[in-house]
Order: structure tokens, then sequence, then C-alpha cells
């Protein structure tokens, strides 16, 4: 474990006005996105919507890194460059998600752990070996009557820690994420208080198996109303909840935070991270590691035609700079109607 490349990577990740793509959905979640626009999810067309991304002149200027899924990592760009060589060509950095996804956890009904640590350590060098220099490791936390149990925030904390140490052994930085969702009826008090108890039970695992906290970066969920409670808040509170809830729970050691959009709206996540932005009192970077936030105006720009390729890299292009502006507060509403 090499504690310089840990830390340099993390710090890259989350340089000033720069953000991570979260471009790795499974082929199942993928299947969902292409559903959603009339296309086939096929190989080449996965292949080729990650093309038309990685290749969108200029975004560099706003994305530090791509997470890639495992297939995505071995494909190339149509003029046979190996995506991972593409990008880190561009100075954006190759990462890979490389949990097996959440699976049903025993005696917690409607609850979940993230599977994927068995065969961890060989597949972190083959990873490496292909490019990769960050890994993704994401758990889900439910809000629900009796939920989230002791049990499955205890069991997703260790295997995130798990997972971290892993990763730091193989020189990769990992990102670790607890994504507490948020689509209850929950209100804004009940998701910080959740969203607390599982960054103390995540960081207390990550100290017990010792993981480096400067070589890493945290992936959280915004301190948000469930999307089906019917007291909705403003950005403000929205900011000033996740700021706080955050410097009660995450020590200035780690370099930065990367949030997850998590099914907010595209705008809603760049004003939401802007106005973190704009306040006092965060020691660690602040930034985006958005998935739909980032690729829904693309993904529907392209709806599958190749001609229409332009239009979806100018789509992707715009919101990757806007949150790049809000990951240093310098981003405003009027900027939405400039494009
Ligand atoms: P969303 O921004 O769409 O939540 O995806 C980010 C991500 O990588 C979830 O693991």
């Amino acid at each position: 474990m090499d504690e310089k490349i840990l830390a340099d990577t993390a710090r890259r990740m989350v340089a000033p006005g720069r953000g991570l793509l979260a471009a790795d959905e499974s082929t199942g979640t993928i299947k969902k996105r292409f559903d959603s626009i009339s296309v086939e999810n096929t190989e080449e067309n996965r292949r080729a919507y990650r093309d038309l991304l990685f290749t969108t002149v200029g975004a560099e200027d706003y994305v530090s890194g791509v997470i890639l899924f495992e297939e995505t990592l071995f494909q190339s760009s149509a003029d046979g460059t190996p995506f991972p060589k593409l990008l880190a060509s561009r100075d954006i950095i190759p990462g890979i998600k490389v949990d097996k996804g959440a699976k049903p956890l025993v005696a917690c009904p409607g609850e979940t752990v993230t599977e994927g640590l068995d065969g961890l350590r060989e597949r972190l060098e083959k990873y490496r070996e292909a490019g990769a220099r960050f890994a993704k490791w994401r758990a889900v936390i439910t809000i629900g009557e009796n939920m989230p149990s002791d049990c499955a925030i205890d069991v997703n904390a260790h295997a995130l820690a798990r997972y971290a140490a892993l990763c730091q052994e193989a020189n990769i930085t990992p990102i670790v994420e607890p994504e507490v969702l948020m689509d209850g009826d929950n209100s804004n008090e009940v998701c910080e208080a959740v969203t607390t108890r599982v960054l103390e039970a995540t960081f207390a695992a990550l100290r017990l198996q010792r993981v480096l906290l400067e070589g890493m970066v945290l992936k959280p969920n915004m301190v948000l109303p469930g999307k089906n409670c019917p007291q909705q808040v403003d950005v403000q509170t929205v900011a000033a909840a996740t700021v706080r809830t955050l410097r009660r729970c995450v020590p200035a050691a780690v370099p930065g935070i990367a949030f997850l959009s998590g099914g907010q709206s595209d705008e809603l996540a760049t004003q939401h991270l802007d106005a973190m932005n704009k306040m006092e009192g965060a020691p660690w970077s602040l930034t985006f590691s958005y998935g739909r936030a980032l690729q829904a105006p693309a993904l529907k720009a392209w709806a599958g035609q190749s001609g229409n390729a332009e239009a979806a890299q100018k789509a992707y292009f715009h919101r990757a700079k806007l949150n790049g502006l809000a990951a240093t507060g310098r981003y405003s509403e009027a900027m939405e109607e400039a494009a």
C-alpha cells in the first residue's frame, strides 16, 4: 500500500471545480435507462453510448474521473482505443464499480447487504492492470417502518470497510458510498438522523479496519425529505442540513466528498451542491459523483440515434460544466437558460 498514490488519486478526484461522472450502471440498470428512450440494451449500444460521453470535448475541464462498469473497462472507443486509455489521455481518471449489487439481507425483510468481497483482491489486481485507479462500492440503506435496522447499518458498514481496505492494499483509491435512499415519505429530520447513524457506523468500521482516511473519497446522499413526503424543503435547508450532518460525522482528514444524485432532478442536484459550496464550514472539497443528474438530458437527446451524438454531447457538457461551477459555488440559475 502506497499512501502517497492513494492520497494523490483522491485529491485529483475532488480537485476544485471538478467531479465524477458515474457511468457504472450495471447491465440491468442501463436497461431501465435505455427502456426510457426505447433503445435496445445490446453490448454495442452500451458501448456507443459510453463512447459518446467519454469523447465529449471539454468535459475534462469539469470531470476528473469516470466510474465504469466492468464491461466498459474492457471496451474501446470507435477508433479502437481502450476506454481507460482514452480517458487517461484526457486527464480523466478511470474508476471501476467493484460491488456485485445489493442482495436481500437475511432476517431483515426489506433491507439489503451489498455483496462482492469474495475474490475481490484478485479482481482488483486485474482492474488496476486495465487502468482503473479508483473504485466504488455502494451500500443501500432504506428508511421505513423499523428501518433501517442496526443489523443492516452494521453489516453494510463492515462490508464497505473490508472493500476499502482491500482497494488500498492494491493502491486503488476507494469511493465509500453508503446511500440512504430518498424513496420514502419520511421528513428531512428523519433523513438527517438516519444519515448520521449510517455515517457514524461507517467511519467506526473504517477506523477499526485501518483504512487510510486521506486515501479515500466519501460518496454520501444529501439530507433530503423522502420524495413522497408532503413536506418538501428549500435548497438552503437541504444544503445546511447536509453540511451540518457531514461536519458532525466525517473526519477532516478525508480529502473530499462527492455526492450521488439519488433521483433528484438534474437542476436541483446542481443547486444543492452550489448552495453547500457557497456556505462556510466544510473542511473537505464538496463535489459531484452524479449518474442520473449528469446523464438524463444527454440520454434523452441521444435516443439511440448516432445522428444525435453531437446534441447529446452538448447536453452532457452543459450539465458537467454547471456542476463543475457548483463545485466551487459559482453556479447561478440564469446559466440554465443560457443553454
Ligand atoms: P445517481 O447520481 O443516479 O444516484 O448515481 C450515482 C451512483 O453512482 C449511485 O451509485
